[in-house]
């Protein structure tokens, strides 16, 4: 039986995810969810505390899937993560688009100034022109003379990819490959939603990870960092509790829009350093919380304009990531922003999990499929980034 894992390293939890190819499609043998505690606003600060937690979110795993894995696909995320548009433009050497021509003006497309400590992560193609004619996906076989690639180039830093792979190393894994975890996200959204225009958002710890498609294609990834922790600290402050009480009181009594709250509800605060309980309205909660995610909601939106394509985003907005949980929240975002939104059905907090085993899975399947083809031979022999491709 042949098994696939995947790891994501978020700011508040690491999660394993283990599955296998069964009936034609991809089954879930088990999971594994530990602490995050050496990460610091997204990014790894205590490689040992990293080590621990994926050796114990992967024993964890293991233990349910009944299987040990030793490779991994791995998530990245983070503010250090930088995309944008790019264009490549080739002569087509033999009037028919062949892999060589299309690995060319990629490669073009591809020939950005990328600062030395940053790595490509992704390369996107949106469309493919021949002699100006646009809207073309697969343009291999097709005639012209001259060949147009538009795509979506995400980077990010190197040293960060190579703390990711470092810890996973040193808790005795192989990284097959490293994913944009939003773009892992992504997996949950359907074809149509991705055809019609959709804006995935994923609200995790401490970032908010955007994606936007249209006819099919991302045209547009951003990363907002703002999540869930900054509301904790935010009820922390206010209401003079312990992060921990104040994360508690978020996740029970939380709500994101204050008011579909009556003036009677009461809710417990707990003191710091032994001080008395006392009673508040849950209207002075949801007091603190709309604000911040409103500002985040805001934020979101402007990312949104940046397309000019918010109007013609048809499918809306699809959230998750654990903080997506928040009482209202899909309420707050649609009066906010004029869009219908709705969260992904079952365990927001594992999307990108979930997601990066699904990626994973997909890759190996094509490349059975392909396997000893001339695109086989072609993406065996090309860099990492062009896996993406075919
Ligand atoms: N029921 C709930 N209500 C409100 N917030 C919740 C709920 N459950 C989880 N959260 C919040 O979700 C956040 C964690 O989400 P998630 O697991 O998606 O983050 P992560 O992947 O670790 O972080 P990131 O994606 O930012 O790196 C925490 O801030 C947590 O408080
Ligand atoms: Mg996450």
């Amino acid at each position: 039986m042949k098994c696939f894992a995947a790891l994501d390293i978020g700011s508040t939890k690491i999660a394993c995810m283990i599955g296998c190819h069964e009936e034609g499609s991809l089954r879930v043998l088990g999971k594994g969810v530990a602490p995050a505690l050496g990460m610091r606003k997204g990014t790894i600060v205590h490689i040992d505390a990293t080590v621990q937690g994926i050796q114990q979110a992967v024993r964890e795993a293991e233990k349910a899937a009944g299987v040990s894995v030793d490779t991994v696909i791995a998530g990245i995320s983070g503010s250090h993560i930088q995309s944008f548009n790019s264009t490549g433009i080739v002569a087509i050497r033999d009037k028919e688009v062949v892999y060589d021509d299309v690995r060319r003006v990629l490669e073009a497309a591809r020939a950005v100034a990328i600062p030395v400590d940053r790595e490509t992560i992704h390369m996107l193609p949106q469309e493919y022109l021949i002699n100006d004619q646009g809207g073309i996906r697969d343009p291999l076989g097709m005639s012209g003379v001259r060949l147009e690639a538009k795509v979506h180039i995400v980077t990010g830093s190197t040293a960060v990819a190579q703390n990711i792979i470092k810890c996973a190393n040193k808790a005795g894994l192989h990284v097959a490959e490293v994913c944009l975890a939003s773009l892992a996200s992504a997996q949950s959204l359907c074809h149509d939603e991705k055809e019609l225009g959709v804006v995935l958002i994923d609200i995790g710890g401490s970032t908010t990870d955007i994606v936007i498609f249209k006819e099919g294609a991302i045209i547009h990834t951003a990363i907002i960092p703002i999540g869930g922790s900054h509301i904790t600290n935010d009820i922390a402050l206010g209401l003079r509790t312990p992060i921990a009480e104040a994360e508690k009181m978020k996740c029970l009594h939380g709500c994101a829009l204050t008011s579909l709250i009556g003036f009677d509800e009461m809710v417990e605060v707990p003191g710091v350093g032994g001080r008395r309980a006392q009673a508040l309205s849950r209207r002075s909660l949801a007091d603190i919380i709309e604000p911040r995610l409103e500002e985040l909601i805001l934020m979101v939106g402007r990312e949104i304009d940046k397309t000019h394509m918010r109007h013609v985003l048809s499918a809306g907005i699809v959230m998750t990531g654990g903080s997506s949980l928040v009482y209202a929240l899909p309420e707050l975002a649609e009066f906010t922003l004029e869009m219908p939104v709705k969260r992904v059905d079952a365990s927001p907090e594992l999307s990108t999990v979930l997601g990066l085993l699904r990626t994973r899975y997909d890759r190996e399947q094509k490349k059975v499929h392909q396997k000893n083809t001339v695109s086989d031979r072609l993406t065996r022999s090309v860099s990492a980034w062009m896996r993406d491709l075919f």
